[in-house]
């Protein structure tokens, strides 16, 4: 019989048990069975084939038909069973030849042998098989959930709950092509040095040809950055330096990304301001406000600083046209001495008029 290529996905089983080959001299024939047994179950092995009449089954462990290894014989012609050296107590067969095991054990996988005998006939037939541990959920830990990119290296480790053969899988975000992870021989542990594209959640798998279970899965967290900052404003700024006029809204906005976010804060002209996220935000622009101002960046958990400076200033065009509103005011005052010069005039008139028409 072929083993199945895959893992057979028989969760609720303890204890399986795979016939992987039967010969045959001639017609005798064993039964391959897959079996889906709880543990302490019986397994019976089933033959075809075999003689009739006034026959002798007799069972052996091994492929050889020695007395040190003979499990149990039964005789049709006395009805009687005659067990074995090598019989534990636990096999027995019946009266129609079939093999029974009972409270099966992982010591039971091997080779058995069946020799039937009748007057004048003698067939033997080999089988073997194997018993699988019902594959249990495994454990998973790992030296630290929270790790810094490029810093620190991190161990998760598998702890499998069983003791028969399994295989050791890792399910993650981790890549084998930087290098920087490498697995144990038996599988069991996986160590890496972290980097940003490393968070994620981790498992492992105990896999047998017969069943697979899988562990938790535990999250990595991976601190960077931040690597850079970058800066936007409102008005536009040219190589930092923001140009706005008086009265105007003015923001200056920095960005860098790290895992976790940055905090932020700003000084002026070398003082703290009380603004502590990534925008900052003045509603009016006044001549108070003009400056340097410098963005700081940092990531809490890598404790990483990055700056950048604005330098705010009053529009340069805005300040040509001063002069124009001065000539403006200027001719307005002009104006009005004009007009109180024409008032007064007026004024003189009418007293003239007045005085002359007494
Ligand atoms: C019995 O098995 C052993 C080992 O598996 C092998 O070397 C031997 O040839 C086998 N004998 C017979 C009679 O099949
Ligand atoms: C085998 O089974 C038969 C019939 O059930 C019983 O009489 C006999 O005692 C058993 N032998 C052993 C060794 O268990
Ligand atoms: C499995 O995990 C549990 C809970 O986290 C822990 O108490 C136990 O010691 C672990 N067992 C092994 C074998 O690691
Ligand atoms: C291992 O499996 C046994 C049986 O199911 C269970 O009682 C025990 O708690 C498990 N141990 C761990 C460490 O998971
Ligand atoms: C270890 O893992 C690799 C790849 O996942 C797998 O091919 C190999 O069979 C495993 N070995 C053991 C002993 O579990
Ligand atoms: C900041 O410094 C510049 C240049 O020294 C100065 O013109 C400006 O008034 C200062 N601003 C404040 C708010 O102190």
């Amino acid at each position: 019989m072929e083993l199945p290529p895959e893992p057979l996905l028989f969760k609720r089983l303890l204890l399986t048990v795979v016939l992987l080959v039967s010969t045959a001299a001639a017609q005798l024939a064993l039964i391959p069975d897959q079996l889906d047994a709880e543990k302490d179950s019986s397994l019976t092995w089933y033959i075809e084939g075999a003689p009739t009449g006034d026959v002798t089954f007799t069972w052996y462990r091994g492929n050889e038909s020695l007395e040190a290894n003979k499990l149990i014989s039964y005789v049709n012609s006395s009805q009687s069973w005659i067990p074995g050296l090598g019989n534990t107590g636990r096999e027995n067969v019946t009266n129609k030849g079939f093999l029974t095991i009972t409270k099966l054990e992982f010591s039971d996988s091997g080779i058995y042998k069946l020799v039937a005998t009748s007057p004048g006939e003698h067939q033997e037939a080999i089988g073997q098989m194997q018993v699988w541990d019902r594959l249990l959920k495994p454990n998973i830990t790992v030296s630290n959930t929270s790790v810094q990119a490029y810093m620190d290296e991190v161990t998760f480790t598998c702890h499998p709950n069983n003791t028969s053969e399994f295989q050791i899988r890792w399910i993650g975000i981790y890549s084998f092509q930087s290098g920087q992870w490498k697995l144990s021989s038996d599988n069991r542990t996986l160590t890496g040095w972290v980097s940003p594209y490393d968070r994620g959640p981790y498992r492992c798998e105990v896999s047998s040809l017969v069943s697979w279970e899988s562990s938790d899965s535990v999250m990595l967290n991976v601190y960077h950055g931040p690597n850079s900052i970058s800066k936007t404003s409102s008005p536009t700024h040219f190589g930092g330096v923001v140009k706005a006029e008086l009265g105007w809204k003015v923001t200056l906005k920095c960005s860098a990304t790290s895992v976790p976010s940055c905090l932020y804060r700003w000084h002026l002209n070398g003082t703290a301001l009380a603004t502590t996220n990534n925008i900052l935000n003045i509603e009016s622009m006044s001549w108070g406000q003009v400056g340097t101002y410098r963005c700081i960046a940092e990531n809490p958990r890598t404790q990483v600083v990055l700056y950048d400076i604005f330098v705010l200033k009053v529009s340069e065009e805005f300040l040509i046209r001063e002069p124009e509103y001065t000539l403006y005011q200027g001719s307005v005052i002009l104006l009005s001495i004009g007009v109180g010069l024409g008032l007064l005039n007026l004024i003189g008139g009418l007293i003239f008029c007045l005085v002359s028409r007494r």
